[in-house]
C-alpha cells in the first residue's frame, strides 16, 4: 500500500489565540474534515493543511493538538494578507459562490488570483518536502486547484507518480463558469493533475463541457467509466466518486446511552410536536432563509401544523469575517424573529434557533430525536448532514426532505422527498406531506436510504478513488523506472 498524503486547506482543528500565549483548539466543521478524518485515522498517512490562524504557527500548541491524531500533520502557514486574499478572497468570494451558481455573490478582485497562486505554491512546497516518489498524493477542494501546476513548474511532479484531486463542491455549467476571469488558467491548472474526482455525474458533465469549450488544445475522449482527456501529451482521467460517511461510527454512537438520553430529553421538551431539523454551517448556499420562509408558509396555509411542529435550526458559525456571511446571518435572525413573533403562543415556540456548533453527541441526539430532516441547500457538492441523519435513524424511521440540487439527491432521490429549494410553496407542501406520512411509508423509505448510505460509505469512496489512482500510478511507475534506466518513454 502506498503512503497516502492528503492535502487540504482545512485541517481537522483550528488554533485560535485567546491572549498572549493562550491558545484554543477547536474541531473544524464541514464535510471535508468529517469525511477525511476517519479515513486517515483508519489507514494512517500525512495530512498537509492550514491550522486556521494567520501568522506564525505556535509550536507547542500545534504539537499538542496533533499529538494523538494517529497520522502525521504538516502545517502550512498563511500571513494575514494571504488569509484575506487567498482564503476569504479567491477561495470564498470567487470560487465558492461561482461554483454554487451564485455569480452575483462574487467579488472578482484581480489581486485575489495572485494570492491564490502564491499560496498554492506554498502548499506545493510542503508536498515536495514531505512526499516520496511512490506516495499517493491526494489534493482536496477548491482552495488548491493550482497545486499540481505549481509542482510541475518546479519540476517536482516527474518524480511523483500519482497527483490526484477531488472537488468537494459542485462544478458549475459552462454558462456560469465562463464568468470567471481566470477560466482558462484554472482549467489548465486542473489538467496538471493525473486524476480528477467530482461528487456527481452532473459535475463531471459540467467539467467536460467547460474543457471542450475553453481548452481548444484538449481532447475529451468519452469512456464508459473514467473519462479521458488528452492534453499536452498527457492523459488525465476524470470520474465521479460520491463521498460518503463513516456509517458504522454514526450508527454505533447513535445507539449509545448518552445520545439516547439526550434525544429523549429533546423529545420531552416539545410534547405533542413533530421535530423538524435543519443543521448547516452559516452559508448562503444552504438555503436557510428559503427554508424558513417555507416553514412560515406551511404554518400560514396549514393550520393543523400550528402547535404540532417545531423547526430546530442549528446554524454553525462559519467565515463570518466575509461581509456576505455577516449580512446573511442578520437575514436569518430577522426571519426567525418574524416567525416566532407571528405564530408563537404561551406554550409553543415554532422555531428553536441555535447559532453555535454542537458537540458530536448533541448533534447525533438531534438526528435521533427529530422526526423530519429539512435539508434544502440551493446547491451543494454532496451534503453529509442528509446522510448522517439517515445513519442515526436506528429505529428505521424519519423523513428526509432534500433539495434536488444537493449531490446526495443523486443517490437518495427515490426515497427522500425531493424539493426545489427556490420553490417556497412546494417546500411548504413537503413539510405537510412529511408531517402526515404514515409510519409504514416512513420506515420503508428510510430503510432503503440507510441501505444506500451504509453501502456507499466513506471507505468505499476512498477505496474507489485510490483504486482509480493506482491504475494511473502503475503506468507512471513504469515510466519512471524506464527513465531511470535510460530507456526513452
Ligand atoms: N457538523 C459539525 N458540527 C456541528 C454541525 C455539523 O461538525 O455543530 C458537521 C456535520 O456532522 C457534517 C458537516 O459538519 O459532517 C457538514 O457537512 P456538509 O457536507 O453537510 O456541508 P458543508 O458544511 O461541508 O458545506
Ligand atoms: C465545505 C468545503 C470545505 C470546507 C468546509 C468548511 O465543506 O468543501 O473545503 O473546509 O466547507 O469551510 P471552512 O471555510 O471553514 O474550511
Amino acid at each position: 500500500m502506498n503512503r497516502l498524503i492528503v492535502v487540504s486547506n482545512r485541517l481537522p482543528f483550528a488554533l485560535d489565540s485567546t491572549g498572549e500565549d493562550l491558545w484554543t483548539v477547536t474541531p473544524a466543521v464541514g464535510g471535508l474534515v468529517s469525511a477525511i478524518e476517519p479515513v486517515l485515522r483508519d489507514r494512517g498517512g500525512t495530512w498537509i493543511g492550514w491550522p486556521g490562524i494567520a501568522g506564525k504557527i505556535p509550536e507547542e500548541p500545534f504539537a499538542q493538538a496533533t499529538r494523538n491524531a494517529g497520522y502525521k500533520i504538516v502545517p502550512v502557514a498563511l500571513s494575514e494578507t494571504e488569509r484575506d486574499e487567498f482564503y476569504y478572497g479567491y477561495s470564498n468570494e470567487v470560487i465558492w459562490p461561482l461554483f454554487h451558481d451564485l455569480q452575483n455573490f462574487c467579488n472578482f478582485d484581480p489581486a485575489y488570483w495572485q494570492a491564490y497562486k502564491q499560496v498554492n505554491v506554498r502548499f506545493a512546497d510542503a508536498i515536495a518536502r514531505s512526499a516520496r516518489p511512490d506516495d499517493f498524493i491526494w489534493v482536496h477542494d477548491y482552495h488548491l486547484m493550482y497545486v499540481a501546476q505549481a509542482l510541475r513548474e518546479r519540476g517536482v511532479s516527474q518524480d511523483l507518480s500519482r497527483l490526484t484531486f477531488f472537488l468537494h463542491i459542485p462544478f458549475p455549467p459552462y454558462d456560469i463558469f465562463a464568468k470567471l476571469p481566470q477560466q482558462q488558467r484554472l482549467l489548465r491548472a486542473l489538467l496538471q493533475f493525473d486524476l480528477l474526482g467530482f461528487q456527481t455525474r452532473r459535475d463531471v458533465r459540467n467539467f467536460l463541457q467547460c474543457v471542450r469549450r475553453v481548452m481548444s488544445d484538449a481532447k475529451v475522449v468519452p469512456r464508459r467509466e473514467l473519462q479521458l482527456i488528452r492534453f499536452e501529451k498527457r492523459e488525465i482521467r476524470v470520474g465521479h466518486f460520491p463521498i460518503g460517511i463513516d456509517f458504522n461510527s454514526f450508527e454505533n454512537s447513535a445507539r449509545s446511552d448518552a445520545v439516547e438520553q439526550r434525544a429523549q430529553r429533546l423529545r420531552v421538551t416539545f410534547p405533542g410536536c413533530q421535530l423538524i431539523l435543519g443543521s448547516d454551517r452559516l452559508d448562503y448556499s444552504k438555503g436557510i432563509p428559503e427554508r424558513l420562509r417555507a416553514f412560515r408558509t406551511a404554518l400560514e396555509l396549514h393550520s393543523e401544523l400550528r402547535g404540532h411542529v417545531v423547526l430546530i435550526q442549528i446554524v454553525v458559525p462559519s467565515r463570518v469575517e466575509i461581509p456576505k456571511y455577516h449580512e446573511f446571518k442578520q437575514r436569518i435572525d430577522r426571519l426567525v424573529g418574524d416567525i416566532n413573533g407571528r405564530f408563537s403562543t404561551s406554550t409553543w415556540l415554532p422555531v428553536q434557533y441555535h447559532f453555535r456548533s454542537l458537540d458530536r453527541d448533541d448533534l447525533l441526539a438531534h438526528y435521533r430525536g427529530s422526526d423530519i430532516a429539512f435539508v434544502t441547500p440551493l446547491k451543494d457538492g454532496m451534503n453529509l448532514v442528509a446522510k448522517e441523519y439517515c445513519a442515526c435513524r436506528i429505529e428505521q424511521d424519519g423523513v428526509l426532505i432534500l433539495s434536488q440540487f444537493a449531490g446526495a439527491a443523486e443517490q437518495l432521490k427515490p426515497d427522500a422527498l425531493l424539493v426545489n429549494p427556490y420553490d417556497i410553496e412546494q417546500m411548504a407542501d413537503a413539510i405537510l406531506k412529511a408531517f402526515q406520512m404514515s409510519q409504514a411509508e416512513r420506515s420503508a423509505r428510510m430503510k432503503r436510504m440507510r441501505r444506500v448510505v451504509r453501502k456507499e460509505n466513506v471507505f468505499l469512496w476512498v477505496n474507489s478513488f485510490l483504486k482509480a489512482g493506482a491504475k494511473l500510478g502503475a503506468r507512471a511507475e513504469r515510466l519512471v523506472r524506464r527513465r531511470q534506466v535510460g530507456v526513452a518513454p
